[in-house]
């Protein structure tokens, strides 16, 4: 039976609806339309989200006619059906907006049921299709591949950005990109990006109990690559806790066949939560004595907390034969190789600043085939003219979480 919603300030019509759905239906408080989605979510209470939705559009069409269109964008699955005396252009306005049928305002019992269950079946079509995974994201055990350091400015965002635009190249709609640097991230603006909807809209609300709802607000990038951008503001930050990471993680993973998380610098407890949902760890590190030695305490830590996947990537940045420090120096004090050299290119500042990413623009730089050459070592040559594996590492098993956040407390008192 479909779960449907009426809103309404009149009395007369709760009691119509009432006889044609007997009784089965949700009514919203008596009052004007909600003003927006985020009202009428709020005024659900938490039920879940309806299959029909019944506006009275008698008292401002218009209105009725906005809130309809935007209610489709948030559930795209729902039917919206009027009530009301709709004249040509608001018909068309409707129609345009998605509404899937309009009901004269002095329709009985019986006209409004049929139009009801119409538009049930209809809603339970459209869930059906928008369930059906795409070729994208077919088979999508997907991989998180989270981008680390102990410090900052060693170019986590340039990789994570290019990692994740190269992805999205190779096979377009597979890939969303989350940034994790919760407080300062600036993926939005690597990415040349201006977001509608920030980290806190998916995790909270309907995007965090549907993951239909929770496409709608990922940001488009032109490459075809989704984008969750961090809080607009770092006090937004306080409203994403550790768990809200990692459900939106396991999400994500089930819906994408790679999520590429970047993160802030060091290890705070959204980052614990994001290492324990990662499948492919990429470590970053300069190329000087204080990145160098982080490195060597972050990976001893990452070790003890059972958090280093064995699909890990040391990433040795700004790599140049100048430096004081050779790789020997380098793998000697971290006390493993360097798995690969981005060298230091004068086009990577540009492209952060222009927000478009190396391996968006393809100049021809050394840096820019390094990146690629990161992207095939973490993911193997899928989609890049090959076809892709039939299995991908086993991500850890769900049944044993493995409460990072709280080790990671332990150790410190240690
Ligand atoms: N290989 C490179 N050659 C030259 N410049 C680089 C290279 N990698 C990164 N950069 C530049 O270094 C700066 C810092 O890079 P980026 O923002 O990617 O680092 P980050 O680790 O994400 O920093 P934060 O910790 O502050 O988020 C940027 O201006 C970027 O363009
Ligand atoms: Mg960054």
């Amino acid at each position: 039976m479909s779960r449907i919603v009426l809103a309404t300030s009149s009395a007369e019509l709760r009691d119509r609806v009432h006889q044609a759905t007997a009784g089965a239906f949700l009514p919203l408080p008596l009052g004007p339309l909600p003003a927006d989605p985020a009202q009428f979510f709020a005024q659900l209470e938490g039920a879940p989200l309806p299959d029909v939705v019944l506006l009275d559009a008698r008292e401002d069409p218009a209105h009725a006619v906005s809130l309809a269109a935007r209610l489709q964008q948030h559930c795209p699955a729902a039917s919206v059906v009027l009530l009301g005396d709709q004249g040509p252009e608001t018909a068309l306005a409707a129609l345009r907006a998605g509404v899937r049928d309009i009901v004269p305002p002095g329709a009985g019992a019986a006209e409004i049921r049929l139009a009801l269950e119409l538009a049930g079946q209809s809603a339970q079509a459209r869930a059906a299709a928008l369930a059906e995974p795409t070729s994208a994201t077919a088979g999508a055990a997907g991989r998180v591949i989270s981008v680390v350091s102990p410090k900052g400015g060693v170019g986590k965002t340039t990789v994570a950005t290019n990692m994740a635009v190269e992805l999205a190249r190779r096979s377009p709609g597979s890939t969303v990109l989350v940034d994790l640097d919760i407080q300062f991230g600036d993926v939005a603006s690597a990415l040349d990006l201006e977001p509608e909807y920030f980290l806190v809209d998916t995790v909270q609300g309907p995007a965090k109990q549907d993951s239909m709802v929770l496409k709608t607000v990922l940001t488009q990038h032109p490459t075809g690559l989704h984008v969750i951008a961090a809080p607009d503001s770092p006090a937004d930050a306080d409203m994403v806790t550790s768990d809200d990471v990692a459900h939106l993680l396991r999400v994500l993973a089930s819906e994408f066949r790679h999520v590429v998380v970047d993160t802030a610098p060091g290890l705070s407890e959204h980052t614990l939560a994001v290492l324990d949902e990662t499948s492919d760890l990429v470590l970053v590190t300069s190329m000087d004595v204080p990145g160098v030695r982080g490195m060597r305490k972050e990976i001893d830590t990452l070790r003890r907390l059972d958090l280093l996947p064995p699909a890990h990537h040391v990433v040795l940045n700004f790599a140049s034969p100048k430096s004081l420090l050779t790789v020997a120096d380098v793998e000697f004090t971290i006390g493993t190789g360097v798995d690969l050299q981005l060298p230091r290119s004068k086009a990577a500042p540009d492209s952060i600043d222009q927000g478009v990413p190396l391996l968006q623009s393809g100049v021809r730089d050394p840096l820019t085939r390094a990146l690629r050459a990161l992207v095939d070592r973490v993911v193997g040559t899928e989609d890049s003219g090959q076809p892709a594996p039939d299995s991908y590492p086993t991500r850890r098993s769900r049944s044993q979480p493995r409460r990072a956040a709280s080790r990671w407390r332990r150790t410190k008192v240690a």
